[in-house]
């Protein structure tokens, strides 16, 4: 654990990092090629999305071969050569483990379908019900029902992601020690940190029935088995390691849970991703809305899990950005007006928090979502099925495309820009998915020649390493009532660090408590000039400031 939190991890998306052979595709060379840029942004860790044999129908997360790199990223002894070059800069490397579902282009999945019982049983299949129709009535998270017909069998296989990904039974014993062998060659190969998606759904009922409605998502998620198969892998693979850093991805989970999840008296994992903080701009709960976000339930969440993961002695993984998420910038944040405010006040915002910080590639040079007017400019299956449905519930094509632009998983799957030439110096050839028109403004070499929030990033990874309150304080929010500015106190023998963010674009005047200001106060770092710490306080649009109290 000690190991852990002064680190900082670096997400790249390999598909769209950088494109060394021309084909579009960014590939392992290209992610080589730029470590020397990452390790001058100075993070430890690079958490890489799947890259493994796949067809690609959900981006990578559909899996043919856990044991082969997919040609169209590169070799293995590319692979191993990356994690030797990391290894000489000390950044270590995260592998994604898909481990709720595998591609049905999976072996098992084949020779489950071509009759073999042995391969039936590592997958979720069930008959339809007596009245003929689906085993259950649930839906898959990326549209329409969770069930497929398995062949001509006349059964189905659950899928709870798109029709292509087959969950696995983890109540099969052998399919668990299978998944561990994978994890266990993975570290073999020097793989130090893991990332498991959707881990908190693999703990599906012998029984299944149907849903609510409401209650849908419990059923399958966060069930108490998870907890006992989480804490097996952990002794059957990377727990007999030291210093092997995990983080689970939990969808719709609980802070019960992630307590459970990352306390390390339990042996799970080190942290975990929540989501609730990043679906404030949903309406009623649902994704594929245009409202704006609701700003005191952002900091009611993040408070609630810091506040309660601290008590339990849980852990959580600090982030905005994903490849599943749109740009914080966009969706938080001025980035028209106010670039360089609003994402260092947003990196400083979780930066200074009790957890792990990620960021996202294009994060530290202030990328947003593009401008894609067509859904045709969109690769995404989870987009295509969304604007589907939107238009049939009758939307205008306008109106469900103001909606994609800014809620497709591919506003953050866009390639990285790295200059301001054609495809901004991501590849030679056609970019996979287009470039962003800010690519001619907002790239890596104007950031690193005259740009504000590169620098800011680097002196945030550099005062966690230096500062253990940041490392290691304990967490205490305030104001929590205040309408415009999210603020905490960190806190660490007698030192204290109050770190307030501004969330909007206009001057805000409000009133800190007394017991801040009579306190001898140090200016640390904000993203204007140095201002005093009085009780009467006006930060200035998207302004994060810190200061130390004595
Ligand atoms: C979560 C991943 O982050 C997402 O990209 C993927 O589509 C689903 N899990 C299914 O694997």
């Amino acid at each position: 654990m000690e190991h852990l939190k002064d680190k900082v991890i670096y997400q790249l998306y390999p598909k769209s990092f950088n494109d060394t052979n021309g084909d579009g595709i960014g590939d392992i060379r290209g992610i080589i090629e730029k470590l020397d840029y990452l390790e001058q942004l100075g993070i430890d860790m690079i958490w890489m999305n799947p890259i493994f044999v796949s067809p690609q129908k959900d981006n990578g997360y559909d899996i043919t071969d856990y044991y082969q790199i997919d040609p169209m990223f590169g070799t293995m002894e590319e692979l191993e050569e990356l994690i030797q070059k990391a290894k000489e800069k000390n950044i270590e490397l995260m592998f994604d483990m898909v481990l709720n579902h595998t591609s049905i282009t999976h072996e098992w999945f084949q020779r489950a379908l071509a009759g073999e019982k042995k391969y039936q049983d590592f997958y979720i299949i069930r008959p339809a019900k007596e009245d003929g129709s689906l085993p259950t009535n649930w839906e898959s998270k990326f549209g329409g029902p969770a069930w497929e017909p398995f062949g001509d069998t006349g059964e189905y296989y659950l899928h709870l992601y798109d029709v292509t990904q087959a969950d696995l039974n983890w109540r099969n014993p052998e399919v668990r020690k299978e998944l561990y062998k994978i994890v266990n060659f993975w570290l073999e190969k020097g793989m130090t940190g893991f990332r498991f998606d959707v881990l908190n759904v693999i703990g599906k009922d012998e029984v299944l029935v149907d849903s609510t409605g409401d209650n849908e998502k419990s059923l399958y998620t966060d069930t108490p088995i998870v907890h006992e198969w989480v804490q097996e892998m952990n002794r059957e693979s990377f727990g007999a390691h030291e210093n092997i850093i995990t983080v689970g991805e939990m969808s719709s989970t609980t802070v019960e849970n992630g307590i459970l999840y990352s306390d390390p008296a339990r042996n799970e994992l080190s942290m975990i991703f929540s989501f609730h903080h990043l679906k404030v701009d949903y309406e009623n709960g649902e994704k594929w809305t245009d409202v704006p976000f609701d700003f005191l339930a952002l900091k009611q969440i993040l408070d609630e899990w810091q506040a309660g993961m601290q008590k339990g002695n849980g852990w959580n993984a600090l982030f905005w950005n994903n490849h599943d998420q749109p740009r914080a910038n966009s969706r938080f944040g001025d980035p028209e007006k106010y670039p360089y405010e609003t994402a260092t006040m947003l990196a400083q915002t979780i930066h200074l928090l009790r957890g792990t910080p990620y960021i996202y590639q294009g994060e530290e040079i202030g990328m947003t979502n593009p401008d894609f007017n067509d859904i045709s400019e969109y690769v995404d299956v989870e987009s295509h099925n969304a604007y589907e449905s939107l238009r049939l519930a009758g939307k205008t094509h306008e109106e469900a495309m103001t909606i994609i632009k800014q809620k497709s998983r591919d506003t953050s799957r866009i390639p990285m820009q790295w200059d301001s030439s054609l495809n901004a110096g991501f590849t030679t050839g056609t970019p996979w998915l287009k470039v962003a028109d800010n690519s001619s403004h907002i790239n890596v070499e104007k950031e690193l020649a005259e740009g504000r929030i590169f620098p800011y990033y680097q002196q945030l990874i550099r005062l966690r390493k230096e500062m253990p309150i940041i490392a290691d304080g304990s967490y205490e929010g305030i104001l929590l009532d205040d309408p415009e500015v999210f603020a905490y106190v960190r806190e660490k023998e007698d030192e204290k660090l109050l770190v307030l963010s501004h969330f909007y674009g206009t001057d805000y005047a409000f009133t800190l408590p007394e017991e801040f200001t009579t306190a001898e106060a140090k200016w640390l770092v904000g993203n204007y000039e140095e201002v005093p710490l009085t009780t009467e306080m006006t930060l200035r649009p998207y302004e994060t400031v810190a200061f130390l109290l004595e």
